[in-house]
């Protein structure tokens, strides 16, 4: 990570900064930096997760009927009803949970919004959020901001389990929150029953709220089917679940996403949600509940067939260049060891952020170095890189040609 921002953002490392102390260990996001020097080298992005494709068009024509209709001032605070209708009758058709639509919903600018209406609304200075590693970006940043402490469990290379063990050694009397990502980015992982059941029966026991990032809801491989921890007997009521349009719809730039669980953490929410942002853009939301309300099984089902194949297609390439990738259950990423790669005139200190950068200057293909999603376990997130398949098949079969020839 340091190698992009001295190179990028050369002005954030001033010591005449102004940034919070509390945000200043965070630096500048590593996503915004590798999508820089992509663009720059004119590289394939395989690193941020956004698709190189449309959603479904109607999309468009929804959003538009929306503005048209006079949808276009503030919208319900804890979201425009219809939408909020659409997740409530979603949630009980896929999960069979049972959720208000005016209570037990609230919409936010993106899911990236809910996880931190979710934690600046529950959270005290000197409580602790439990979470695994890697992690996404702003889990500890969103802790920071509230004054919590940020404490993980390593997930390890390849299989990504739970160790329950450890886990359990980390739950203090500060732990308020445990924090799950389900399907899990960046290791793909779809947690299964008896990891589920172990979860509930921690959180029940030491009397967690968990928060639960389920942007990747639908997408599920080989059979592993995603279930919600929040559907599992005793944890409807404890359960603040967040999920998002952008991954299941392709539109990550429309960013609607909610938080759903039972009116009183939904009101913690919401305590947070309207000082954050307020309400959430207007006719997207109603383009939103005409998707969730349009787009179901079959459709679902379509989304995750293609994702297989462009799953397939990128462990392929890795293989035939000579990465050693663990197969993802869920989600669109895919983590590789990169030890083939490394050569003696590469950082050591930052294997795979050297690596990132030679990839990237060599083979014109991008990739996220991991070790930043890390706190425990940094020396294994530094021999792994992170490819994201959310991309169309001549992509990522273009990006695997360049990753042959190159290296
Ligand atoms: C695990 C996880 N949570 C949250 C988000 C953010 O979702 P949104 O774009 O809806 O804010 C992402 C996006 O990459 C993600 O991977």
């Amino acid at each position: 990570m340091r190698f992009f921002v001295t190179t990028m953002a050369p002005e954030r490392r001033n010591s005449t900064s102004r940034t919070a102390q509390r945000l200043a260990p965070f630096g500048t996001s590593i996503f915004g930096e590798v999508t820089w020097l992509a663009q720059d080298r004119g590289a394939i992005n395989l690193g941020q997760g956004f698709p190189d494709f449309e959603g479904p068009p109607e999309l468009a024509d929804a959003a538009f009927r929306a503005m048209r209709d006079g949808h276009n001032q503030y919208a319900r605070p804890m979201g425009a009803v219809p939408l909020a209708l659409a997740i409530s009758k979603q949630v009980e058709r896929d999960h069979g949970l049972h959720r208000d639509p005016l209570t037990d919903v609230c919409v936010t600018s993106g899911a990236t919004e809910a996880i931190a209406a979710a934690l600046l609304g529950t959270l005290d200075p000197g409580d602790a959020v439990l979470t695994f590693e890697p992690f996404y970006d702003s889990y500890p940043a969103i802790t920071a901001l509230a004054g919590a402490r940020f404490d993980t469990v390593p997930l390890h290379f390849p299989d990504f389990r739970i160790d329950f063990e450890r886990l359990r050694s980390k739950v203090t009397p500060e732990t308020k929150i445990l924090l799950l990502n389900a399907p899990h980015n960046p290791t793909g992982r779809v947690f299964d029953d008896e990891e589920l059941e172990s979860l509930a029966a921690i959180c029940i026991e030491h009397d967690l709220v968990a928060v639960c990032d389920d942007v990747y809801e639908h997408l599920w491989f080989d059979g592993a089917r995603h279930r919600p921890l929040a559907s599992l007997p005793g944890m409807g009521e404890r359960t603040i679940t967040i999920s998002s349009t952008g991954k299941t719809f392709s539109m990550t730039g429309w960013k609607i996403g909610w938080a759903h669980g039972s009116a009183r953490l939904v009101a913690s929410v919401f305590a947070a949600h309207q000082f954050l942002t307020f309400a959430t853009a207007h006719p997207l939301q109603h383009a939103m509940a005409y998707a969730l309300e349009t787009f179901d099984g079959p459709w679902l089902q379509r989304l995750r067939d293609e994702y297989e194949q462009r799953r397939q297609c990128l462990l392929d390439g890795l293989a035939r260049s000579g990465f050693t990738a663990a197969r993802p259950s869920g989600s669109y990423f895919v983590m590789a060891r990169h030890d083939a790669f490394f050569d003696a005139a590469d950082d050591p200190a930052e294997p795979d952020v050297a690596i990132a950068r030679r990839l990237i200057e060599r083979t014109g293909v991008a990739a996220i170095p991991p070790s930043s999603f890390y706190r425990e376990a940094v020396s294994e997130g530094r021999r792994l890189l992170r490819f994201a398949f959310c991309k169309r098949i001549e992509t990522l079969q273009a990006a695997m040609d360049r990753l042959a020839k190159g290296l």
